[in-house]
């Protein structure tokens, strides 16, 4: 019996998880089993503390073609109710992804397209080979870049929004960075070694500072600088004297590394 390929493949190597997007076929567009093996996977990664980061990728030569269109199309077929909470599930997958407790990595090979982009969005550190094409391409399919629309409305803001959700224009690495989608622009021979750099990075500082660190950029994010007031003081407050701030400190102070660090980085 001949076994199918896993749509996304997951490996563990000490503390970071690697998640790549499996349907090279389709240049990794998600249908609705990839949709829900991601979910899964940023559910039980949330709940695993030993996790202190991802990296995910595509195999082959895209990233991300965004939504299987044969996906898309099949949902005609379905009462409205179904389709309905199909694009719920999708947009609670993107939900669980911006929400991980450690930093997501995207390492993009190839082009990032429609709701790929929306998986770049979601990702905290973006590095992307130079060679990269992206493109909210819904509108050229009459569709329109909606359950991604506020994760990279965050990243890119409405000027840039308005002139490529409108036109549905592609675009290179180069525009992506200059747009803040991007964080890094690299030679693809390079994009390993520029991830590792940005792990070493992570595994160097507090887990649950991160964690803290990357919730208050969520929570301040709609609030005036008067409701931030509380909730900044309330949480450094509680960092400081929290055991993993004391010993950040302490092991400064004392020159020596904190107790997270564990052997070379
Ligand atoms: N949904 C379903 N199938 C897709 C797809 C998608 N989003 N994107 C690509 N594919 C399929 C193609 O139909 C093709 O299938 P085939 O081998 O049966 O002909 C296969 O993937 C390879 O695509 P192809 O265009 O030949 O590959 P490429 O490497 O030359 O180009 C892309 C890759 C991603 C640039 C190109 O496929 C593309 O522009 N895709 C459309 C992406 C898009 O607009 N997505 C928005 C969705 S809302």
């Amino acid at each position: 019996m001949s076994q199918e390929e896993p749509v996304l493949i997951v490996r563990r190597e000490g503390t970071v998880e690697h998640v790549v997007l499996n349907r090279p076929g389709v240049r990794n567009a998600f249908n609705r089993s990839l949709v829900a093996e991601l979910h899964g996977w940023a559910r039980r990664a949330a709940s695993d503390r030993g996790v202190r980061a991802a990296v995910l990728t595509g195999a082959g030569k895209a990233f991300c073609a965004g939504a299987d269109l044969a996906w898309m199309l099949a949902t005609i077929a379905q009462p409205r109710h179904e389709n309905v909470g199909d694009a719920r599930e999708l947009a609670s997958m993107f939900e669980s992804l911006d929400s991980l407790p450690f930093p997501l990595i995207a390492r993009v090979q190839g082009p990032v397209l429609g709701g790929g982009t929306g998986l770049v969005a979601v990702c905290d550190i973006v590095i992307a080979a130079e060679h990269a094409v992206f493109g909210f391409t819904e509108v050229k399919l009459g569709l329109v870049p909606s359950v991604i629309a506020p994760y990279v409305l965050a990243k890119i803001g409405r000027s840039a929004a308005r002139e490529l959700f409108l036109t549905g224009a592609r675009f290179d690495a180069a525009r992506a960075h200059a747009i803040g989608l991007v964080h890094q622009v690299v030679p693809e021979g390079d994009l390993d070694a520029t991830v590792s750099t940005h792990i070493r990075e992570i595994l160097g500082a507090g887990p649950e500072a991160i964690g803290a660190a990357k919730r208050l950029i969520g929570e301040l994010w709609p609030l005036s600088m008067s409701d931030a007031l509380e909730i900044t003081s309330e949480v450094i407050a509680s960092r400081r004297v929290s055991e993993e701030g004391q010993e950040g400190m302490k092991a400064f102070l004392e020159k020596r590394r904190p107790a997270w660090i564990v052997g070379e980085l």
